[in-house]
């Protein structure tokens, strides 16, 4: 009985890309949504892809206090490259915009406590034209080890996607042989998705430690409803893969096209998600309500609970989403959870939305310990048939917390009507 017990719970532990990394979501910055491929320095020097721009940002990463709350990588996208490798047949940064180098960038982003990422393409080219890694990708790999590299987003433009079940291992296994531990994000199955073919999952968490399954993130909310979308009614397939070392990766946290209420819903489901908080905003002009969110740490504490479970959508009607998120601490058979109200409806009032902690799936009978993640709102220790009623902005969010409570506490009855709502 015994070995079926140690059978079944070794075959339902996935084999994980074994370098001990992002065994919580990734936390950082990356350039892409906000500043694209501005190659422009002479007309627009504060704004294009230099390094410039990412020691600026390593700078405010540190600050203004992100850094102090988890945001650690620094990421470079696309067009940082020359057109053409050097004569040794390396990749070469863009001489002009990176005159210093990619080894004093990193330099520069380590001597903060920061680490630094870079953007590659397993195909001829990356997506904006410039060299890609096919042919090179040991050469490639062994420089970027050289640089000091902590991060590699691969990304799949100008590849056939039928050969990446053969090709990203393989960039892995040169990133790995290199004995540098590097991040290895991968675009993998989303190229293999828009081919109509169904990616192995199997191979993908065994060598990647995250990747991208949709569409790239624009700044507008219809691109963020659509990939909120796309995670829900794909969850079935999608959850079950995620967990610490290897995510699913929802794409970047931006918010020049946003509301404050579609940030806040961001950022609260990309928490619920377990996804990689990759801020992809001018760090020097972000209004301050806008900072507060990427840096409100209740979330972020969310985001990197330990279990590394990715949470689901659990109610849809009417435009009231409801989604949750087991996290820790684990109590007997119990889960704690972070759950999140969303109003996806367009008349511009708040809605009500009354569901009792049961109904959540909260059933712990010692209850949980609630509170509003966003708003200074404490509703203490609720058994699970208490009703709260939360009030939920157009576009907006409310997520809560719940903490089930250990036996202890529940030697007091709990009474199931109590309900404590105390507004700082
Ligand atoms: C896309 C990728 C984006 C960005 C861009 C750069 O394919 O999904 O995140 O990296 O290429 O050209």
């Amino acid at each position: 009985m015994s070995v079926i017990l140690l059978l079944l719970a070794l075959s339902s532990t996935v084999i994980a890309l074994d370098n001990g990394l992002a065994l919580t979501p990734p936390m950082g910055w990356l350039s892409w949504e906000r500043f694209r491929c501005n190659t422009d320095c002479e007309g627009d020097p504060e704004n294009c892809i230099s390094e410039n721009l990412f020691r600026t940002m390593a700078d405010l990463v540190v600050s203004e206090g992100y850094a102090a709350v988890g945001y650690e990588y620094i990421n470079v996208d696309d067009c940082w490259l020359e057109k053409n490798r050097g004569p040794r047949g390396e990749l070469v940064a863009d001489r002009k915009r990176f005159p210093s180098g990619m080894r004093a960038l990193a330099d520069y982003v380590h001597a903060k406590g920061l680490k630094f990422g870079i953007y590659e393409d397993y195909g001829n080219y990356t997506c904006a034209g410039y060299p890609g890694i096919l042919g090179s990708s040991r050469q490639d790999a062994e420089q970027f080890a050289s640089w000091e590299v902590d991060y590699v987003k691969l990304d799949g433009c100008y590849s056939l996607p039928t050969d990446m079940d053969v090709g990203y291992p393989e960039f892995g296994r040169h990133l790995n042989r290199t004995g540098r531990p590097m991040v290895y994000s991968c675009s993998w199955p989303v190229y293999q998705i828009y081919a109509g073919i169904s990616p192995n999952f199997t191979s993908i968490i065994e060598h990647c430690n995250l990747w991208r399954n949709f569409d790239d993130i624009q700044d507008s909310w219809a691109s963020l409803e659509s990939i909120i979308d796309y995670y829900g009614n794909n969850q079935d397939y999608i959850i079950p893969n995620a967990g610490p070392g290897h995510f699913n990766d929802a794409d970047m946290l931006g918010n020049f096209g946003l509301s404050y209420e579609q940030s806040k819903t961001q950022m609260a489901l990309w928490a619920i998600l377990a996804q990689p908080l990759l801020m992809s905003v001018d760090l020097r002009t972000i209004r301050p309500e806008y900072k507060a969110i990427l840096q409100n740490k209740k979330i972020i504490a969310v985001d990197q609970d330990p279990l590394g479970i990715q949470g689901r959508r659990i109610y849809k009607h009417k435009g009231i989403e409801i989604w949750s998120r087991p996290i820790t601490p684990i109590y007997q058979t119990y889960y704690s959870y972070a759950v999140a109200f969303v109003n996806r409806r367009t008349d511009g009032t708040p809605s009500d939305v009354a569901v009792t902690l049961r109904e959540l799936g909260l059933q712990s009978p010692t209850g949980y310990r609630v509170e509003d993640l966003y708003e200074d709102v404490d509703y203490g220790v609720l058994s699970p048939n208490t009703k709260i009623k939360v009030k939920v902005n157009p576009s907006g969010v409310v997520i809560l917390r719940a903490d089930v409570q250990p036996e202890r506490f529940s030697k007091r009855p709990l009474n199931p009507f109590y309900y404590r709502y105390t507004k700082k």
